[in-house]
């Protein structure tokens, strides 16, 4: 008899973008005349950047050739690409992080679901509420949590990022072993300080637990107090795993690359309590069940960090912030309380006492607009929307013109 994992059968509907995918279909179809406008999931619109493009068709000719054809490439990434982040993303930074600590991938959503495999299923695990599902729906498939009982799965410990600590959590008040950050945060738009951010570095030392940090967004990052690493901060390497990703900044989302650092001194302890390095584990890990990036995309990847690349890409966030400024502004104007849209492309909306998933039912019929109800993103996100600024400059300033008439 074929027996299943029964840890799925906890899971809550389906996952969270699937669901509004199939609400705005069923939507579209019964009002095939309508224009819908999305501003949900945070799926980026705008091309690729001209010269990760002249890089991929150059890379596709090389696939062509006898003598540049490439099979199989490394699993963890070409050199090429994974010096080029070293470089530029962390050592032009001052930051200490060598290429062979990075792992190159399709996904940070990938890296950031497969990376608890290296833990045991006892682990304390501490998440965010509200979070990027994925976090904890993972941990859920892994057997580390019990039922989902009024709206949260018993034996996870949750962060609550409330209007009342400003969106960033506070430490846990008992101990835990593994602890989700993001920053700036999806969904809340938040960012933390490096005050902030050492004391979680500090934490973790201390009780011998492990951060993975997703710095998915630190492309939108501005402000420049703010860390866009958490290796900024003195101790992180032992205690720390980044994940970073092409496809906010870049436009990758439907062209998949991304990467995960792993710094050699970073920890973890068996049963006996000694220590063995993560490095060694993911290393296996992502040798064994992954094939690695295709070539062209890595060679497009590696174009971000041309000269010409870094001007586009940055063009390219400067766009979706320009939006995230005026969704902010407009909203404002109307009377709503929000986060974000300073440093990240989310904007995180207090609906004034309305239910989130009532909210984005109005919001769709009446204005033709979507966004991602807050609380499918945990029970802190009750009363909440999103509003992403992934679209075009036309879309959003007409989205927000039917806000303004719905509201
Ligand atoms: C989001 O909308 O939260 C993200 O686009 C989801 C993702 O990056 O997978």
């Amino acid at each position: 008899m074929i027996t299943i994992n029964e840890n799925f059968l906890k899971l809550q509907d389906s996952y969270l973008f699937s669901n509004i995918a199939g609400r705005v279909a069923a939507f579209q179809e019964n009002n095939p005349q309508k224009n819908i406008i999305k501003l949900g999931i945070g799926d980026v619109t705008r091309p690729l950047p001209p010269a990760c493009i002249a890089a991929l068709h150059k890379a596709v000719d090389e696939m062509a050739g006898d003598a540049t054809f490439k099979g199989y490439g490394p699993e963890q990434g070409y050199e090429f690409l994974r010096q080029a982040i070293a470089d530029n993303d962390f050592r032009a930074r001052g930051i200490e992080v060598s290429a062979d600590e990075i792992f190159i991938s399709d996904g940070a959503k990938c890296d950031t679901g497969n990376i608890q495999e290296l833990f045991t299923t006892d682990i304390k695990v501490a998440i965010p509420d509200p979070v990027y599902p994925v976090y904890l729906d993972t941990n859920v498939m892994a057997g580390r949590t019990g039922d989902y009982v009024d709206g949260r799965y018993q034996g996870i410990y949750y962060l609550e990022s409330i209007k009342e600590n400003n969106f960033i959590p506070d430490l846990p008040n008992k101990d835990v072993d593994l602890i989700y950050l993001c920053f700036p945060n999806n969904p809340t738009g938040s960012t933390i300080s490096r005050e902030g951010l050492k004391k979680w570095v500090d934490y973790a030392v201390e009780s011998k637990a492990l951060i993975l940090f997703d710095a998915a967004y630190e492309a939108f990052i501005r402000d420049k107090t703010l860390p866009k690493s958490i290796y900024e901060i003195p101790g992180a390497r032992e205690v720390a795993i980044e994940f970073r990703s092409f496809s906010k900044n870049a436009g990758f989302t439907g062209t998949r690359c991304a990467f995960t650092v792993v710094p050699k001194e970073c920890r973890g302890f068996d049963s006996k309590g000694k220590i063995h390095y993560l490095h060694a584990l993911w290393n296996r890990r992502h040798c064994t069940k992954f094939n690695g990036v295709s070539y062209p995309i890595q060679r497009a990847a590696a174009a971000v960090y041309s000269e010409e690349g870094k001007t586009q890409t940055k063009e390219l966030t400067d766009y979706y912030l320009k939006n995230a400024a005026i969704i902010k502004k407009e909203i404002t104007a109307l009377g709503f309380s929000s986060g974000g849209g300073d440093n990240a492309p989310y904007i995180w909306i207090d609906g004034q006492g309305r239910d989130s998933w009532d909210f984005f039912d109005m919001l769709l019929k009446q204005a033709g607009v979507v966004c991602t109800p807050g609380s499918g993103f945990g029970k802190c996100g009750q009363g909440y929307i999103r509003l992403s600024a992934f679209n075009s400059l036309e879309n959003v300033e007409e989205a927000m013109n039917r806000i303004k008439t719905t509201l």
